[in-house]
């Protein structure tokens, strides 16, 4: 299976320049984090990537199959339970599937709460459930954690790992926060400048288990991304 091609010569928003000759590609099963301070220009990207947005210079090349986008805001129907969401995600997915998804992500005893019954953080975990439904061979993911306090963070972070665990699919998720970045991903692509450049593409050094020790997390951050003096 072959994986995420991103050619991006030019993107502009009106008459300002916003990305400028991003290049990169991601093996199929690769899981990327996208970092850089805000406003940089990581949510236009993924647009590109999602084919949300064709108005852009280059060429972007997606593996086949479905593509789910997990959005900053959990874009749930609000008119439907949390496992109606899901089973509306995808035609084959079933009541019982949509309910074992929600089990996976920890709200077995949620499903048919609304979601503005429920808290950002489990509504950010239904729609990564929702991701899961369309078994998708690319995931893009947008800021999953943002908003969130530290325990509920904790939490959607262990969850968004399982889930990227068992689809296997090409994983590309924005964020500013390094310490996320290093939890998830096993290379961190960096936005930088204006327009938005390719600052750095590096791949971490440690495998995906010995990264799920939090202080293996916190010596590599302090390397790559020490505190300014
Ligand atoms: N639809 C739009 N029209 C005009 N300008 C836009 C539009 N969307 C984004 N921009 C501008 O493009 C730049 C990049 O925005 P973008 O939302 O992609 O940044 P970001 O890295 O995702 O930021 P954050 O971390 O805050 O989410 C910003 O200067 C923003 O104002
Ligand atoms: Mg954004």
């Amino acid at each position: 299976m072959s994986g995420l091609r991103v050619a991006v010569t030019a993107k502009q928003f009106g008459t300002a320049p916003v990305l400028a000759d991003i290049a990169f590609e991601l093996a199929a099963g690769e899981r990327a984090a996208l970092i850089g301070p805000s406003g940089i220009g990581k949510t236009t990207l993924l647009s590109l990537i999602a084919g949300l947005d064709s108005a852009f210079g280059g060429q972007i090349t997606r593996p086949p199959g479905a593509l789910a986008m997990v959005f900053q805001t959990p874009r749930l129907l609000p008119w439907r339970t949390l496992a109606q969401n899901i089973t509306l995600a995808h035609p084959a997915c079933t009541p019982g599937r949509a309910r074992a998804l929600l089990d996976a992500v920890g709200l077995a005893a949620a499903a048919d709460l609304h979601p503005e019954k429920a808290s950002l953080g489990m509504q950010r975990r239904a729609a990564m459930a929702r991701a899961l439904a369309v078994a998708p061979s690319l995931i893009l993911m947008d800021e999953p954690l943002v908003s969130l306090d530290a325990a509920s963070s904790a939490r959607v972070q262990a969850v968004m790992v399982d889930v990227l665990d068992r689809s296997g699919a090409t994983c590309l998720i924005a964020t500013h926060d390094h310490g996320q970045a290093l939890a998830v991903a096993d290379r961190l692509l960096e936005l930088g400048g204006s327009p938005a450049r390719l600052v750095s593409d590096r791949r971490l050094p440690l495998s995906r288990q010995a990264r799920g020790d939090p202080r293996a997390r916190a010596d590599l951050q302090a390397r790559w991304f020490p505190a300014p003096s």
